[in-house]
């Protein structure tokens, strides 16, 4: 071993022991012909001391090094002297009075600097130099936190009877709803593998193959549109399970997350525990999203009943086509100017609103856009119905019903940002249950699994398929934390006459369910248990827990916000010999 000691576990009871450490120049001083280095590696930084009475070849060395050179240095650990003990610093009561110093690597001027959170580049500069970006403290440990959260993941399942199996990367498309990446076979002229988008075939298979209790770090692959929550590869914890209903899968995947959160982020609270239940029906009238963020209230109120009679013509014209007014409160921001106002309509136009009504409850009265459209009984109905003081603002969406808990689900999280409502330390976990099984598609005109066509849907629903396919609600589920969807699962289709209608439904011709599933159907006939399962995301858990706002801080090598790897420069052109091989020409 090049070392004795990490650089992070010096401590006053090493105090007169020879110790040799290795690592990265962190940061070198001078101090009257003092120098001194501070040597870092994985587990933190040693401060050493160079006195100018070492031999003159080692003297020399010294000055030569610089910022992220790689040295070996031996020394003898020593106590600080009184008052000069760095209370900040872990080892910060010794420091190592070198002897040698070997130069085990120089390295050139770093493009940024890697010992701080100042002065960071631009993204793709980080991502093009990501082993230097890693350095970083930060970094270092959002990838420990990862590997805390995965190593726990895995001994909880242990404990309670799960086996990891793997399965194949190289496989057939799975639907869940993106686009699959596909692999030329070589052997097989223009026939094609496709990356899984999840397991979620193979773990049913499992299921049938008797394996009872499956979960995987799993792997997978997604062609869509990136968002600061999406990566074209991503990781899921997935779970499948055999002779259980939802609340089993709920309850096991609870008991794990309400372990773990302490053990491997004590500084994060559970809002609530057990956690909330609520229906999509629900949530998406309170929140106006199936994904809330529960850390604060501002829930949506519904007050067309108050407007049933209004004047005011943007109210009327949406109660008479059917459709809703709602509304939420801003507490305290009654005096907002008319720019703040006009920026807040801005941002509802953004999700579709056709423009934004207000109400500010001031001491003078009421103010706003609204004001002049409405009589004194409803204003007075209206303030009583949402509980509105003095200083408070009403923001109201008239619409149909859908559009408006968009819209007012998106400005709740803009006040959200605005306020400070939410604690940053608090972990909202919520359960969504009872999802509709179909959407439809208007631009195909055709219905679309809400979750994946594996679903079971609610079985008192089975007669709905022949008359109102939109009212058919699954046994799908989802976690939801701080406005972000941190797991789906669902129960599973286990007969092959229910998984048939399914895939009827959505349109696919005999020939279809043979070719892509063929092999599905083909197992549930030869004794499929009931199961079902989920699939938590990793990289949204992991970057909820290290306060990241998006989660390429928390893996690895994650894509560039364009889909890129900037750093390897992939995807990249290949050899005219290897098209060849694969039968294939571009276009
Ligand atoms: P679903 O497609 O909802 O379900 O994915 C489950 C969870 O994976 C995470 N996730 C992502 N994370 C990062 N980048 C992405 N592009 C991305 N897409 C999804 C989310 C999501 O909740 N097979 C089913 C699960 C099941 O039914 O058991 C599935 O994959 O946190
Ligand atoms: P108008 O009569 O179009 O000037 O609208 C009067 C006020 O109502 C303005 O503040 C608009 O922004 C607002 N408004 C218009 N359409 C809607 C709507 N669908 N929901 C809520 N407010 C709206």
């Amino acid at each position: 071993m090049h070392k004795t000691h990490t650089c992070g576990e010096l401590r006053a009871t090493h105090a007169n022991q020879q110790v040799t450490l290795a690592g990265w120049v962190h940061r070198r001083r001078d101090h009257g012909g003092v120098i001194f280095l501070d040597l870092r590696d994985r587990y933190g930084i040693a401060q050493v001391t160079i006195n100018p009475n070492l031999s003159k070849e080692t003297l020399d060395t010294v000055t030569n090094v610089r910022m992220e050179w790689v040295l070996q240095v031996t020394g003898t650990v020593q106590k600080r002297p009184a008052g000069m003990e760095n209370p900040k610093m872990p080892t910060g009561e010794v420091e190592v009075i070198a002897n040698s110093i070997e130069v085990l690597n120089p390295a050139k001027t770093l493009p940024f600097m890697v010992s701080g959170e100042n002065d960071l580049p631009d993204e793709n500069t980080r991502l093009r130099y990501r082993y230097l970006d890693l350095r970083r403290e930060r970094m270092t440990r959002n990838l420990i936190l990862r590997h805390k959260v995965t190593k726990f993941m895995r001994d909880f399942l242990d404990e309670k009877g799960f086996i990891e199996i793997e399965t194949p990367i190289l496989f057939k498309a799975t639907p869940e709803g993106a686009r699959d990446y596909l692999v030329p076979s070589r052997l097989y002229p223009g026939q094609f593998y496709a990356l899984p988008q999840s397991p979620q075939q193979l773990k049913q298979l499992l299921m049938v193959a008797g394996m009872d209790r499956y979960f995987q770090i799993a792997r997978c692959f997604r062609d869509e549109d990136l968002r600061g929550d999406r990566q074209l590869e991503f990781t899921q914890l997935d779970l499948e399970m055999s002779f259980v209903q939802r609340d089993d899968i709920l309850a096991l995947v609870e008991e794990l997350y309400t372990a773990m959160i302490p053990a491997v982020a004590p500084h994060k609270k559970l809002l609530s525990s057990p956690w909330p239940k609520f229906s999509y029906r629900e949530v998406v009238e309170k929140y106006g999203t199936d994904k809330p963020d529960l850390r604060f209230g501002m829930e949506l109120i519904d007050v067309s009943e108050v407007f049933a009679q209004s004047d005011f013509r943007v109210f009327q014209s949406a109660v008479e086509s059917g459709g809703v007014i709602k509304c939420i409160v801003a507490s305290g921001c009654a005096d907002y100017s008319r720019k703040e106002v006009d920026a807040l309509t801005e941002s509802a136009k953004g999700f579709g609103a056709k423009g934004l009504a207000t109400l500010a409850v001031t001491g003078a009265g009421l103010k706003g856009t609204a004001a002049k459209f409405i009589k004194p009984e409803e204003a007075e109905a209206i303030q009583s119905k949402v509980g509105a003081k003095t200083g408070d603002l009403i923001l109201f969406a008239a619409d149909e019903r859908a559009l408006v808990n968009k819209v007012l689900g998106g400005l709740r999280l803009i006040f959200r940002d605005k306020l400070e409502l939410a604690d940053p330390d608090l972990m909202a976990f919520a359960w969504v249950v009872d999802f509709p099984m179909f959407a439809w598609n208007e631009e195909e005109k055709k219905w679309d699994a809400e979750h994946h066509p594996f679903t079971m849907p609610q079985l008192d629903d089975l007669p709905k398929f022949e008359t109102s396919p939109a009212e058919i609600l699954s046994d799908a589920y989802d976690m939801v934390c701080n406005g972000y969807e941190t797991a789906s699962g669902s129960v599973r289709i286990h007969r092959s006459d229910i998984q048939l209608k399914v895939f009827q439904l959505l349109g696919l011709s005999g020939e279809e369910i043979e070719h892509k599933f063929g092999h599905m159907l083909e197992a549930f006939e030869f004794g499929a248990p009931p199961h079902g399962g989920m699939a938590p995301g990793i990289d949204r858990l992991v970057m909820l827990l290290a306060d990241e706002p998006n989660i390429r801080e928390v893996i690895a090598f994650p894509k560039n916000q364009a889909g890129r790897d900037v750093m390897a420069d992939a995807p990249s052109e290949v050899e005219p010999k290897q098209l060849k091989e694969l039968h294939i020409k571009i276009a």
